[in-house]
């Protein structure tokens, strides 16, 4: 998952391949919560792990649940019925999957077991209506308390003498998980007599409410639906276990992939695993959606594969009540479309984790569409081609947000002015907040990766070159972290070959054997790296190719051209999405010459002498300073005076010296040099 302030997406030229997507969030937090309600246990496999899964499994385990988690498959020993603690304060994030079901399930309980019971969430979750949830549940008895807004959570919980006899009344033209919480909850209720729920108004998301009856058959409770108004929990409804359940893929999870594949798949398919065609998950009908826009699909029980089909794609008049949280992605797609999309009857985006449609015409805006928007309805029509924006994009905590705009980095398939070299005209697309897909798909960026191609030349490197001892590897480091990019250290190269090279024998000398060496990394010598480890053919290596003989061995070694020659193709190789970091002395002149910013580190010998003689010394290793002095400016020597590739900044690289500062000053001043330079760094391709 990407944990930084925001994501740069480069402008993406295709995509093709499988993804396998995380299990569905509407039905694992059901199966949660009915399990945790059953007798017995239950064991759930490819549960989602997400936010709002695992606010609903700690919910239910402060409320006594027995659970054990194992990687995506968790057992859960439910209540029975019955609660085994009296008080609990529960905060449930954003989860609205977890705090309307829980509402409604602890108001019936405490009505008849008593216990008091507060619900509360992030401030978004305080201004996401539950009034018709409370309306519902008050006439039969429950004490139910609005702490801070009428209508809104914080709820308080406390007790109630519950009267069964009237019907039981629901809106359902808000959300339709106030009924989907009633129909959990009631069988709770249901010993004495049939309860019968009339649902006032239009519903709205029927497809949702499909999902909650075919998962609570699935638990035993067959309620008998009449049209969409009338549902009956029958009398002795109890919840049993049906002992294992798997939950599918997520249907909305797919939609992102399902659009990436009508926009970009043009020679592999988009696969997508986990899902398909006989889905229980009402989204599952956006692929209706999606073909009516010129995707070409073929499914299985399990899978669905996804080709461009028309192109541009088909602008559509869609009604998407039945697949709210899927046609935000068709907003998005219409980007792609020729002439205006409408998306009508979606005033259930107003009341989601933001208001969706005014944040969606709000950043499909700044991406030069123009947009209409009304209480239930949101009109897109593209920009013109070749005037797309670049834009940083606001997430709204929202993880559709998110995962929606990421489509945007396909904008040089869009119509174009200049059609040959579609990228010249790209723009980048910013992810603010990336971690907010966490909620339901954390790792969507790794997945898109996995499936979005590009050209080298648009991946954004930034080269941090310098001297031993100058920080920059600590520099480099840093900066990939703080910006989702991948790291290259191409000193561990050539530290690897000194390391192998002596091990094997070869002499320091012998340009031929060293070259030999060089080309078979990462051919028939295999190199793995994390960011803090480095093994070679399985052997972890990372503290061998610290030490200071080895460092020598790699300046010495580095100086042949035959060798850095053999490494030139695997330190490009690195040059992946959505950017990289390279650290090394010839990273901005020979290596990425094309890279969009480089710096060029140094420090004072002294300076750099000291930091090296702390780091050997905390590390309990015995140094002496003045060897150390003497060293570094032997080998600073050697590095700027060789015939090939010899250190020295690159013309267009920032020359920053960091002998008074910190790491961290180091690090941030590069960082605001990079932020303040977006987007034109990168528009510089
Ligand atoms: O950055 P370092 O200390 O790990 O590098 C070890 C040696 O490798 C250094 O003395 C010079 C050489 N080197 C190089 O020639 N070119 C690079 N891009 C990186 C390192």
């Amino acid at each position: 998952m990407y944990t930084t302030a925001f994501l740069d997406l480069p402008p993406l030229l295709s995509a093709g391949g499988t993804v396998r997507l995380p299990g569905s969030k509407s039905i694992s937090n059901r199966v949660l919560l009915l399990a945790g309600l059953s007798e017995g246990t239950t064991v759930v496999h490819d549960l989602l792990a997400s936010d709002d899964t695992r606010v609903m499994l700690e919910a239910l385990r402060v409320l006594g649940c027995d659970i054990e988690q194992d990687g995506d498959t968790v057992r859960i020993t439910g209540l029975a019925g019955k609660l085994s603690v009296l008080q609990a304060d529960l905060f449930l994030g954003n989860a609205g999957t977890a705090m309307r079901p829980l509402t409604a399930a602890l108001a019936l309980l405490s009505a008849t077991q008593g216990g008091v019971f507060t619900l509360s969430g992030v401030p978004r979750m305080h201004e996401r209506p539950i009034g018709d949830l409370v309306d519902a549940l008050r006439p039969l008895g429950c004490h139910i308390e609005c702490t801070g807004k009428e209508g809104y959570p914080p709820l308080r919980l406390s007790g109630g003498q519950l009267k069964l006899s009237a019907p039981i009344k629901v809106r359902g033209d808000v959300s339709s998980q106030f009924l989907t919480a009633l129909l959990l909850a009631l069988p709770l209720v249901s010993q004495n007599q049939a309860l019968t729920i009339e649902v006032v108004g239009e519903l709205i998301s029927k497809p949702y409410i499909e999902i909650t009856l075919n998962l609570l058959a699935r638990f035993g409770i067959q309620i008998v639906r009449e049209g969409w108004e009338r549902f009956t929990i029958p009398q002795g409804s109890r919840y049993q276990s049906p002992g294992e359940i798997h939950i599918e893929a997520d249907a909305s999870s797919a939609s992102y992939f399902i659009a990436a594949g009508a926009i970009a798949a043009q020679k592999v398919p988009v696969r997508i695993e986990g899902v398909g065609a006989s889905s229980i998950q009402g989204d599952i009908r956006f692929v209706d959606a999606a073909k009516a826009m010129g995707a070409q699909i073929t499914s299985g029980p399990n899978w669905l594969e996804i080709r461009r089909g028309q192109w541009p794609l088909t602008a559509v008049d869609m009604d998407c009540n039945h697949i709210p949280d899927a046609a935000m992605t068709l907003a998005v797609m219409a980007l792609y479309a020729q002439g205006t999309t409408r998306l009508r009857n979606i005033a259930s985006w107003r009341v989601k984790e933001t208001d969706r449609i005014a944040a969606m015409a709000c950043e499909l805006r700044k991406l030069g569409a123009t947009v209409v928007e009304a209480q239930d309805l949101i009109e897109i029509t593209p920009p013109a081609p070749g005037q797309w924006t670049h834009a940083s994009i606001h997430t709204y905590d929202d993880h559709r947000m998110a995962m929606c705009f990421s489509l945007a980095a396909f904008n040089p398939l869009a119509p174009t002015a200049a059609p040959d070299k579609p990228w010249e005209h790209a723009i980048s697309v910013r992810i603010e907040d990336p971690r907010c897909v966490g909620k339901t798909f954390p790792d969507y960026f790794e997945s898109l990766f996995q499936v979005a191609e590009t050209r080298p030349e648009l991946i954004p490197v930034i080269t941090v070159d310098g001297p031993t001892a100058s920080g920059k590897g600590t520099l480099a480091s840093a900066l990939a972290t703080r910006l989702g990019y991948q790291f290259l250290d191409s000193g561990s190269l050539y530290r690897i070959t000194g390391l192998l090279a002596i091990q094997r024998g070869i002499s320091l000398d012998d340009a031929q054997g060293l070259e030999t060496l060089a080309r078979q990394l990462g051919v028939s010598i295999a190199l793995r790296f994390d960011r803090e480890q480095i093994w070679v053919d399985q052997r972890d290596v990372s503290e061998a190719v610290r030490h200071e003989e080895i460092g020598q061995a790699a300046s010495r070694v580095s100086v042949f051209p035959g060798v850095r020659q053999a490494l030139v193709d695997l330190q490009k190789a690195f040059r992946a999405l959505p950017g990289l970091v390279a650290d090394g002395r010839d990273m901005g002149t020979v290596i990425f010459p094309d890279a969009p910013m480089k710096v060029f580190l140094t420090a004072s010998v002294k300076e750099r002498a000291e930091r090296r003689y702390n780091q050997l010394i905390s590390k309990g290793i015995s140094a002496n300073l003045e060897e150390i002095c003497a060293d570094l400016e032997a080998r600073d020597l050697r590095d700027r005076t060789r015939a090939v590739s010899p250190l020295v900044p690159a013309h267009d690289a920032h020359k920053i010296d960091n002998s008074a500062w910190t790491i961290e000053q180091s690090v941030e001043t590069v960082l605001k040099l990079w932020v303040e330079g977006w987007p034109h760094v990168i528009a510089r391709h």
